[in-house]
């Protein structure tokens, strides 16, 4: 769907191709702002901007449009190690946690992301917050069976969980063929306490919340760009 944010996203994910060296392995993201990045890839593989490159994808999504766009696509079995990995995200905190996995994806998003040395965010002015949880819910990736026991534990941590369904009204299904909660919670006041709870859930397989990861933010706005970078990390391009 297109909206006026699309123009933002866009720039979010050129500024972001300024990071890209030919013959590096890239963690190719999903959802819509990563779109432009692997679009991007494509127009700079066929002019002759970038070469050597492969991709590592994060959803079917995105290797079937790596594919039309002409990136080169590997699996993690071949690429177990990525120089880069750039993605969009639902939420960004100060401090550069992210809530992700609105687009289904977190759960290769997160596997393919840790195998990168480093993961940049590109997002639209819509997504900084200045505390996670308070305008996405969090996504939880779960196993199907285990659906009414991980319902009651995620209540106890204090929020709502409600079964992801699709447009048809079907329980939407991840890449893996899990199902997803996604879990409103009125803010997160410690993402690392929530991170080790949910993780201690039987039948979860994986949650949304990506702490100490990205190491750099791309924003773009009404206003121009700007970038967050986490506390620590050097800035280099
Ligand atoms: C996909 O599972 C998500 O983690 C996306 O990265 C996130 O939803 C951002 O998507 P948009 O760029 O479409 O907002």
């Amino acid at each position: 769907m297109m909206s006026d944010l699309e123009p933002m996203k866009q720039q979010a994910a050129e500024r972001a191709l300024a990071y890209v060296r030919s013959g590096m392995a890239l963690g190719l993201g999903t959802g819509s702002t990563a779109r432009y990045v692997v679009l991007g890839l494509g127009e700079r593989l066929r002019d002759g901007r970038l070469h050597s490159i492969v991709g590592v994808a994060t959803s079917e999504a995105t290797a079937t449009l790596a594919a039309q766009a002409g990136v080169p696509i590997a699996t993690l079995e071949q690429q177990p190690k990525l120089d880069l990995a750039i993605d969009g995200a639902d939420e960004i905190d100060p401090e550069l946690n992210l809530i992700k996995g609105l687009g289904g994806a977190l759960l290769r998003e997160k596997i393919v992301e840790s195998a990168a040395e480093r993961l940049i965010i590109v997002a639209d002015e819509t997504k900084p917050v200045a505390q996670l949880g308070t305008r996405s819910p969090l996504p939880v990736e779960i196993i199907r069976m285990a659906l009414p026991v991980v319902l009651l534990r995620l209540k106890a941590l204090g929020c709502t969980p409600t079964l992801r369904h699709t447009a048809h009204g079907q329980p939407f299904l991840t890449d893996e063929h899990n199902y997803i909660l996604d879990c409103a919670f009125q803010g997160i006041a410690d993402a690392h306490a929530l991170d080790t709870a949910i993780h201690a859930i039987p039948g979860v397989v994986e949650h949304g919340l990506f702490i100490g990861m990205a190491s750099l933010a791309i924003i773009a706005g009404s206003q121009g760009i700007s970038t967050l970078v986490r506390p620590g990390e050097p800035v280099t391009n």
